[in-house]
């Protein structure tokens, strides 16, 4: 398995002035890392970022893509426009997005497509509400959502990363037990498994209020691969803990 992959999700936070100062203290603190790190900033900075981080060991990762190739489709961002960025990784199918915008698994699967055909590695992020939890639907449910990435995109599923994120874990600051990650993530590894002889190479993050106090012990289970992290990675000293963490 590859070294652990540890992204920070900014969601709609951040200014110009804010993101230089962010991405100047994580960079100057990265050094002697060897965990794979990336952050998905918002749209309008991907400018901004790709110059900062340029010929840095922080790639650059953006947080949706448009379903669509290009054209009459106003306000959205085509995965050739995120490519002429160097844009390295895109979030498809995060829960906000899916609860906010009705994005369906087979919107998904076509953004995860998109992503793909540009080049771009897509962070197919899966996970189940509480209510679905409490109904003991949880692997009914990522099993469901990664199911339609797979359908669409199998000839090419060794190339996607994986991002359990249960939703009633996000922003909460209630976090999956590191037992309630890792099960999860077997489960998602065997679906892989099930569809590519190169499951291995699938990074499978964990992400909902993970943090630098329960990084270590997340990131200790066998197929919890990395992370995604939402707040947590808005504070530079706090996503730096963690990219040790994951360094070990
Ligand atoms: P928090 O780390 O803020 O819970 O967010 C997790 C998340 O949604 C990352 O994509």
């Amino acid at each position: 398995m590859a070294a652990k992959l540890m992204v920070g999700n900014w969601k709609m936070n951040g200014s110009l002035a804010a993101n230089a100062s962010l991405l100047s203290e994580v960079l100057a603190g990265m050094g002697g890392k060897t965990c794979r790190a990336a952050v998905c900033v918002p749209a309008p900075y991907l400018a901004q970022a790709q110059a900062l981080l340029a010929g840095s060991a922080l790639a650059l990762g953006a947080q949706d893509v448009s379903a669509h190739e290009a054209g009459a489709y106003t306000g959205e961002v085509s995965a050739d426009m995120l490519r002429d960025f160097a844009v390295r990784y895109c979030i498809v199918g995060h829960s906000e997005r899916r609860q906010y915008h009705g994005e369906s698994d087979v919107t998904v699967a076509s953004k995860a497509q998109r992503a793909l055909a540009a080049g771009i590695t897509p962070i197919v992020c899966v996970g189940e509400s509480l209510a679905e939890r409490d109904a003991g639907q949880t692997e009914a449910v990522v099993k469901r959502q990664l199911a339609a990435v797979i359908h669409t995109n199998g000839h090419c599923i060794s190339e996607i990363v994986v991002a359990y994120e249960p939703v009633w874990a996000i922003g909460t600051g209630l976090t999956a037990t590191p037992e309630q990650a890792q099960h999860v993530h077997a489960v998602l590894r065997a679906q892989l498994q099930a569809a590519t002889a190169h499951a291995d190479r699938v990074s499978i993050l964990y992400g909902g209020s993970m943090n630098a106090a329960n990084a270590a012990d997340l990131l200790a289970q066998p197929d919890v691969d990395g992370g995604l992290i939402g707040g947590a990675a808005l504070k530079a000293s706090e996503f730096l803990t963690m990219l040790k963490a994951a360094s070990r």
